[in-house]
């Protein structure tokens, strides 16, 4: 399975902060947020994987994660010139993904909970498409998928004003080769994109989506304002001084994972200054 970032947007909810910075550059407790969905990548077993930022970003993002050796694994980036909606990352990917399932994950998503790669590693076996689905308070801010009396997903809906169900559709798909043929046809919804809900639906009108349930263990944290990311990051930094595990860290996530020597990755961060390079060499150390 071949993994997709999608990292571009306007950040326009957490504006001035992301007027000269990307959105998902900025920080989540002591990391960048494109850390997170980048460890969910390898934890979940992915190592080829595209980055999607504006043309703005490229470089920074470029900089901040080079070409993924250093993670054992292969990163490159491609650009979204204008937000045209989520499916859109398909089209852009479509000779990177070639013939393989893909696993695209929003930039802007953070996850904690050992659900989430079991779950990925799942889909990537699978067939047709899969996603999770969360139970929120607020599923009217979010694509939300209802189940009928048989628990199959029959209802897929963005932003519903008045959801009967609270099961939100958190930003990571696992989608069967070939799915941008399916983006071809897909229209523009009212707000002007195209919708990645629009696309799901047609895979459970061929009963070809599975969704995974997250129970409570999975922590799924919303982003996308001041204080929702003030939250996250409270968050993260709570747990993590808790367990003494570093959550959304690759270089930890790549040695966990044996794409990268415990002894290499150990040498390179001891020779690295701060408190994230420290929290990694100490859990290693224990590993
Ligand atoms: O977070 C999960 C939710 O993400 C899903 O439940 C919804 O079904 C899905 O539509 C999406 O809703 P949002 O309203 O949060 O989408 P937003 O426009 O904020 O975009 C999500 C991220 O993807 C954000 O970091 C920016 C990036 N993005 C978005 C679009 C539309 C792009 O990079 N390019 C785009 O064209």
């Amino acid at each position: 399975m071949r993994g997709i970032i999608l990292a571009g947007g306007v950040g326009s909810r957490l504006s001035p902060a992301t007027t000269v910075v990307s959105k998902q550059l900025l920080p989540v407790f002591d990391k960048p947020m494109v850390f997170y969905p980048l460890s969910a990548l390898l934890d979940a077993g992915v190592k080829e994987i595209m980055i999607i930022t504006t043309p703005r970003d490229t470089a920074l993002f470029k900089t901040l994660l080079g070409d993924g050796s250093r993670y054992g694994a292969s990163i490159v980036y491609a650009m979204q010139e204008t937000p045209k909606g989520i499916p859109e990352a398909l089209t852009i990917a479509k000779a990177f993904t070639k013939n393989d399932r893909v696993a695209l994950m929003l930039g802007d998503n953070v996850f904690y909970g050992d659900e989430l790669p079991v779950a990925m590693a799942l889909a990537s076996r699978g067939k047709g498409a899969h996603v999770l689905a969360c139970k929120v308070k607020t599923p009217e801010h979010f694509g939300v998928v209802e189940f009928d009396d048989d628990e199959r997903p029959v209802a897929i809906l963005e932003k519903p004003i008045d959801s009967k169900s609270p099961w939100a559709i958190p930003g990571v798909y696992v989608l069967p080769p070939k799915a941008w043929n399916e983006v071809k046809s897909l229209r523009k919804s009212k707000r002007g994109e195209l919708e990645i809900t629009d696309l799901l639906r047609r895979y459970a009108r061929k009963r070809a989506l599975t969704v995974h349930r997250l129970t409570r263990r999975t922590k799924w944290m919303d982003t996308g304002t001041p204080r929702a990311l003030r939250d996250a990051t409270n968050f993260i930094c709570v747990m993590q001084s808790r367990k003494a595990v570093p959550i959304g860290a690759p270089e930890y996530s790549a040695v966990r994972g044996g794409l990268v020597q415990r002894a290499t990755m150990l040498k390179r961060l001891r020779a690295t200054k701060g408190a994230y390079a420290e929290m990694i060499v100490n859990a290693l150390e224990y590993l």
